[in-house]
């Protein structure tokens, strides 16, 4: 098949019609937790591409184990900003979203292992899809996940097996913030064992 042959296929894409957005890596490498927000409104649609984006991510046996409550009343907010051990930037986003981990999703096919590892990995994963397609799409976000598990949920009324994994603020950023160090690629690839 040749180059062209391709183009009607990628039209059909909804992703390639809608605005454009940045190459994955590009995204991965320019992403930054943001902790600072312009008092502009996140559109509903572009919420929804981010859970949607969060949606797509792998889960074990593909059994989707994450849920996600939308906050953007004031008052809410400022209560999951004090159970996130006050970090009031949480407060700010335009939008905070809790995302939780319905352990017993995972527990029916995997027993302990689903509902104590994979549920918490594939929630992560999600909120990974969804702190990058914040990014791309001209957003800023952070992943809190600092916070006293009982009063989050009680915030949002989660209770029978569904975990708050973390919370994510959005919003329009005011800055963007330089990038934090990283291990270097070297120090941390073991060829064939970890090394004693
Ligand atoms: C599991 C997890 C929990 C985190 N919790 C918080 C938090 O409670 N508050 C916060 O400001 N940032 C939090 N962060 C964001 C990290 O501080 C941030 O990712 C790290 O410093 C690297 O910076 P970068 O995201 O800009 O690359 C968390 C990140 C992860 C993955």
């Amino acid at each position: 098949m040749n180059s062209l042959s391709w183009f009607p296929f990628f039209l059909s894409q909804k992703w390639v019609t809608e605005a454009a957005t940045l190459d994955v890596l590009e995204a991965i490498k320019g992403r930054r937790s943001v902790r600072n927000f312009r008092d502009k409104e996140v559109s509903k649609s572009k919420l929804e591409k981010i859970i949607e984006c969060g949606t797509l991510a792998p889960s074990a046996g593909n059994l989707q184990p994450w849920e996600f409550v939308v906050v953007r009343d004031s008052q809410r907010k400022r209560a999951l900003a004090a159970a996130a051990l006050h970090q009031n930037f949480v407060a700010e986003g335009s939008v905070v979203i809790v995302v939780l981990a319905n352990q017993s999703r995972s527990a029916r096919i995997y027993g302990r292992r689903g509902a104590e590892l994979y549920s918490i990995q594939d929630t992560a994963a999600a909120i990974q899809n969804m702190l990058l397609a914040a990014h791309g799409m001209g957003l800023g976000a952070c992943w809190v996940g600092a916070f006293d598990e009982d009063a989050v949920a009680e915030v949002v009324g989660a209770r029978n097996h569904v975990r708050p994994v973390g919370i994510i603020a959005i919003g329009y950023p005011r800055y963007i913030p330089e990038p934090t160090s990283r291990r270097k690629v070297t120090e941390v690839i073991h060829e064939e064992m970890y090394p004693t």
